[in-house]
């Protein structure tokens, strides 16, 4: 009778291995235990149960509405159907205004929700709050670029990071939040270019959504990439169609992130 070993769980220290190999990160957003499993199965590095809840799962206009409730409920969920992929869960909007809360929510996410990394969007405001997290322990993931918590702040959903000022803003608060102790960044919406340059500068793993192919791994929504939601992002693809099913467009999705072929420069943005 054969034994199977069960699959380990990535780690924190795989992806920095996988950065310092030069091997992309793929990562993809589930928000059901259905969901969490086939994204696991396809081979992706890491899944993300992002607040685009809201907007993909309860029907919201924005995230701003999604309660840390929420976000316990649906990654908890999402710890059940993952193996091998690193669990990372998004703090809600307003759950971490200071550093006693922020401390709070992170707890509640790992101890309830199952997460094994939180991620915040921020800017170099977040500084003691992200160095009080690595300071108890807890893997963050430090979101910049367009956040889509500030949408009413950055006036809609736009590219963020265009001119040199706004370029040398993000890349200092970037450094400033790794010098905080964030563990990867992700950067959203930010022109090709300049995520290029805060990943040159920086040490830790840079995940990138919409900030072309120089980074050192990609994330997508799952409804995007099944092209299930109303208005697809432009950096976004389709990969369920001539897929024939779910499970064969998550793996083509997680093949284009390995292999390159995904982001195209049609999926990146200018300067
Ligand atoms: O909430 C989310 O889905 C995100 C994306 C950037 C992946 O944060």
């Amino acid at each position: 009778m054969s034994v199977q070993t069960p699959k380990r769980s990535l780690t924190l220290r795989d992806l920095q291995e996988m950065r310092g190999r030069d091997e992309p990160i793929a990562g993809l957003t589930a928000y059901d235990a259905t969901q969490a499993r086939l994204v696991d199965e396809s081979g992706a590095d890491f899944v993300l149960v992002g607040d685009s809840l809201g907007m993909v799962v309860l029907g919201h206009d924005t995230t701003i509405p999604v309660t840390l409730e929420d976000m316990i409920h649906h990654t908890r969920a999402v710890s059940r159907g993952v193996g091998r992929a690193l669990l990372m869960a998004d703090m809600p909007f307003m759950s971490y205004t200071g550093v006693d809360q922020a401390v709070h929510t992170a707890a509640r996410l790992m101890q309830e929700g199952g997460a094994r990394m939180v991620k915040l969007e921020g800017d170099a405001q977040q500084v003691d709050v992200v160095q009080a997290l690595a300071g108890h322990g807890i893997p963050v993931c430090a979101h910049l670029g367009l956040r889509p918590q500030s949408v009413h702040k950055l006036g809609g959903y736009r590219v963020q990071g265009r001119g040199e000022a706004a370029a040398e803003r993000m890349l200092s608060d970037a450094l400033a939040l790794q010098g905080a102790g964030a563990d990867l960044l992700l950067l959203e919406c930010v022109p090709a270019p300049l995520a290029g340059r805060i990943r040159a500068q920086s040490d830790i793993p840079v995940i990138g959504i919409g900030a072309g192919s120089d980074c050192d791994g990609q994330v997508l929504v799952y409804h995007d990439i099944l092209g299930i939601t109303p208005h697809s992002p432009r950096f976004s693809r389709n990969f369920l169609a001539g897929a024939g099913s779910i499970q064969a467009a998550l793996a083509a999705y997680v093949a284009a992130v390995k292999g390159r072929e995904f982001p195209a420069a049609e999926h990146a943005f200018s300067a």
